[in-house]
C-alpha cells in the first residue's frame, strides 16, 4: 500500500478550500466530533484559550455572509464553527492564541473532510475591518478575539489536490 493511501494522509493531501455547498444539513453527531477534534489541537503552554461558536441558524449564517467581505459562501453553508480566543488572562505580548486557533481550525477542516464534508477557512482576526462587522453578530465580549471561521457542509464542487512538494522551498539542514 502506498503511503498516500493511508486515510489520514489522503485526507490531508486531498484537502482544498471548498466554497460551494449542498443544502444538506450536518448531523449533530458529526458536528460534535468536529468540535472534539478542535479541542484536540495543540496549545502553546497548554493555555487552551480557544472557544468556539457553533452556528447553524440560517439567519445568522446569512448575516455573517453579508458582514464578511470574503465569506459569501456562508449563505450556502449549513454550518459554521467560529474559532475564538479568550485573551483576558493571556500574557501580554504573547499572541500564541492565534496559532492555537489556527491549529484548531485546521483540525476542524481536516476532520470534516475525513467525514465526507468540505469547508473553507475564513480569516477574521483583530485588525481587519471585517472584524468590527462580524463581532456584533456573534455577540462576543471585548475580552474575546475572533480568529477565524470554518464554513462547512457537503461540497458542491470538486477540486484537484495540490500534490507534490516545491523543492525550492525545502532547505536541508540550513536555509
Ligand atoms: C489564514 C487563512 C485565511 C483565509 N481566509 C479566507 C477568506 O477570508 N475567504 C476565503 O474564501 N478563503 C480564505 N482562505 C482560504 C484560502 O484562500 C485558500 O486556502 C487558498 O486559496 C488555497 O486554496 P486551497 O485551500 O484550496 O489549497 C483562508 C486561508 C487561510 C489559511
Amino acid at each position: 500500500m502506498s503511503l498516500k493511501e493511508n486515510p489520514v494522509l489522503s485526507t490531508i493531501l486531498g484537502r482544498r478550500s471548498i466554497r460551494k455547498f449542498q443544502s444538506q444539513a450536518v448531523s449533530p453527531e458529526v458536528r460534535d466530533i468536529l468540535l472534539e477534534c478542535a479541542f484536540a489541537a495543540p496549545s502553546a503552554h497548554n493555555r487552551r484559550p480557544c472557544a468556539f461558536i457553533v452556528i447553524e441558524d440560517r439567519a445568522t449564517l446569512n448575516a455573517l455572509a453579508e458582514a464578511h467581505d470574503s465569506g459569501k459562501m456562508l449563505a450556502q453553508a449549513p454550518l459554521a464553527i467560529v474559532a475564538c480566543a479568550e485573551t483576558a488572562n493571556y500574557p501580554q505580548g504573547d499572541r500564541a492564541w492565534v496559532e492555537d486557533c489556527a491549529a484548531a481550525l485546521e483540525n476542524i477542516l481536516l476532520a470534516a473532510r475525513a467525514l465526507g464534508l468540505e469547508g473553507v477557512w475564513l480569516k477574521v482576526m483583530d485588525r481587519h475591518p471585517r472584524n468590527e462587522l462580524v463581532r456584533p453578530i456573534l455577540g462576543v465580549p471585548d475580552s474575546v478575539q475572533v480568529v477565524g471561521i470554518a464554513a462547512l457542509g457537503f461540497g458542491d464542487e470538486v477540486k484537484e489536490p495540490h500534490g507534490g512538494v516545491v523543492k525550492e522551498k525545502i532547505h536541508w539542514e540550513k536555509w
